[in-house]
């Protein structure tokens, strides 16, 4: 995940050990490139910048020495233009009198480069954080100020992003928020704003908090926030932040897993504008439909988001896929495939070796290489012919929740589309995301402890809730520790139906077309004293049948795409009972024990 940040001193200093500082601090965010500059009051523009670590890029780019009274520092988390020298941020405008860098994605990237080239300004990276700068420019040339010009500049974005930028000839530098984080800092003979609080908490914990739709201008020793609706001042007073570094780092949730199940609404919403706006997507879904076999590879949660995919792509889109994990994709399917097939390549990481190894033997046989990927820059990423970017910024915690809401959405989204259906329903995602997580988490407790004693129970699905209930046991079996198994409901009574004791749980997940075979499999279990947990929109039929229900909200999608949006939706109860009750247990979900976020062996 990108970060950004920027300082303005009272007096002239050396302000390179300040960013280093501040580079280490937004490092735990994730990145792949590191920038930094410094703003004369007249001359140039001193920006260094490159690919590598922060220590790195600033020992060899000599940041230590960088001097003056503004500066501002970058991390780049891939997203536009792949991890290089000129797509690292921060950027010039044409003749090098302003310089900035923002975090977030602006989405009409394509667009606005070719408009700013027209104009006859000097664009010289793929990187939409150098739009937000001749965006600015733009107005500047037209004779506006700084802030008249931002303000013009944020109807010309769009997307999800905040960004700093200064100008030679002034003493201060202007930031602005929209979508994406931006906090500002208040100190003696300083002001600084950055990205997120842990940035600036080793400086100052006097803090402003910027809202969507504010500039900030900062000088030294103060400060100026104005909307950019109507350019009216807000008065707002900076506030002491007493907690820890740790809970700021976490956003005040408990644990990341928690913060990063809370974020699934924001990233759904980004992915569905970069989705809507890709110059990826029209040829990755061409190179799709030419082909004579699709496969869907991947491992672990990106699996089962693949498997869901592969029901969108056969129910929305009359495309038969076949989903199937990597290892087995080289054991079984490799010798069969050639030039005309295509694998989807599915991985949070993008550096899965046992994904990798796939796309080896698959590039040998000729087959087309398609990614749906996080970490943009990843192996995956660089093999890909097209790729579709998850859009989820860093994710921390070892059990993958909002990467696997993402890549469903991406594939909801490719099958949408494919299938010639409106994608416009989708821009409601980020709202029922959230209504279902906040009626969810009231029901948890109710049937968190039915759970929690056993170390051995089942998750069941169908049809487009089968994948669901796999992620689900796998969410169960990483953070709780005990032996979750996910399994189709139709095969519960070919064996599986023996274990069932007194109190034993298993858990339905049921979409809506599928109620009376999810009625008989709760039978089953019930009438042999095992007990059912069910999770579904309500319904009275599963309601009298089951012992418990987890109840999603209905949502008010179109009714030919509700099943599709119901089965993307029931993943967040399980993983917020996963949750709760691997805390029940005293475990750390963050980091399971065994458990490695991205493995990078056989
Ligand atoms: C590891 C992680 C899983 C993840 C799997 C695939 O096993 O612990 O959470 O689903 O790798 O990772 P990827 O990065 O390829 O999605």
């Amino acid at each position: 995940m990108c970060g950004i940040f920027g300082i303005v001193t009272k007096e002239k200093q050396k302000l390179g050990p300040t960013l280093i500082e501040a580079g280490h601090r937004l490092s735990y965010r994730g990145y792949d490139t590191v920038g930094a500059a410094t703003i004369p009051p007249e001359g140039e523009i001193d920006l260094r910048k490159d690919v590598g670590k922060v220590q790195d890029v600033a020992d060899r780019l000599k940041f230590s020495e960088m001097s003056g009274q503004r500066a501002i520092l970058q991390l780049r988390w891939a997203t536009f233009g792949a991890p290089s020298y000129t797509n690292a941020q921060p950027h010039l405008d044409s003749d090098g009198n302003m310089v900035g860098a923002h975090n977030g994605n602006v989405v009409n990237n394509v667009e606005l480069r070719q408009q700013f080239m027209a104009e006859g300004m000097t664009v010289r990276s793929e990187n939409d954080g150098e739009s937000c700068v001749h965006a600015v420019e733009r107005y500047i040339n037209q004779g506006f100020d700084m802030v008249e010009a931002i303000r013009h500049a944020y109807n010309d974005l769009e997307g999800d992003y905040a960004f700093v930028i200064g100008k030679i000839g002034e003493d201060r530098l202007y930031a602005i928020k929209k979508g994406s984080g931006l906090i500002a800092g208040v100190t003696e003979g300083a002001t600084c704003i950055a990205s997120d609080l842990p940035s600036v908490l080793d400086i100052t914990r006097n803090i402003v908090r910027l809202e969507d739709g504010e500039i900030i201008t900062f000088w030294a020793d103060g400060y100026e926030i104005r909307k950019v609706e109507d350019g009216s001042v807000v008065e707002r007073q900076p506030e002491l932040v007493e907690d820890t570094m740790e809970a700021v780092q976490k956003g005040g949730y408990d644990h990341f897993m928690l913060k990063e199940i809370h974020e699934q609404a924001q990233v759904a919403q980004e992915l569905f504008h970069l989705l809507e706006n890709s110059a990826d997507v029209d040829p990755m879904i061409a190179r799709i439909e030419a082909a004579r076999n699709i496969y869907i590879i991947a491992c672990g949660t990106s699996y089962h988001a693949g498997l869901l995919g592969s029901v969108y792509f056969a129910n929305l889109a009359g495309r038969v896929t076949i989903p199937v994990l990597a290892p087995q994709f080289i054991a079984q399917y490799a010798p069969a495939v050639g030039p005309e097939d295509v694998g989807v390549f599915v991985s949070q990481s993008g550096e899965t070796k046992d994904v990798l190894n796939a796309i080896q033997v698959a590039e040998a046989r000729g087959m087309g290489v398609l990614g749906l990927v996080n970490v943009v820059g990843s192996s995956l990423m660089r093999e890909s012919e097209y790729y579709v970017p998850l859009a989820c910024d860093y994710e921390i915690s070892v059990p993958a929740t909002k990467t696997f809401t993402n890549q469903v959405v991406g594939f909801l989204y490719l099958a949408l589309r494919m299938g010639g259906h409106d994608t416009a329903p989708l821009a409601n995602l980020p709202r029922w995301i959230d209504e279902t997580i906040e009626a969810v988490e009231q029901q948890i407790p109710a049937v968190e402890g039915k759970i929690s004693p056993w170390d051995d129970l089942y998750c069941l699905g169908y049809g487009l809730t089968y994948p669901i209930a796999l992620e689900g046991a796998l969410k169960l079996k990483e953070i709780t520790y005990a032996h979750c198994e996910g399994m189709l409901s139709t095969e519960f009574k070919h064996g599986p139906l023996s274990a069932v004791t007194e109190g034993y749980p298993v858990i339905f997940v049921a979409g809506p077309d599928d109620i009376p075979l999810i009625v008989s499999g709760i039978n089953e279990v019930t009438c042999r004293g095992g007990r059912a947990i069910v999770i579904s929109e309500e319904d009275s039929r599963l309601r009298v049948n089951a012992d418990d229900m987890i109840v999603l909200p209905t949502v008010e999608a179109p009714d030919d795409m509700r099943p599709y949006i119901d089965a993307l939706l029931s993943v967040l109860p399980l993983q917020l009972l996963s949750y709760k009750i691997s805390l029940a247990h005293g475990y750390d979900p963050d980091f399971p024990r065994n458990l490695s976020k991205t493995l990078t062996v056989d």
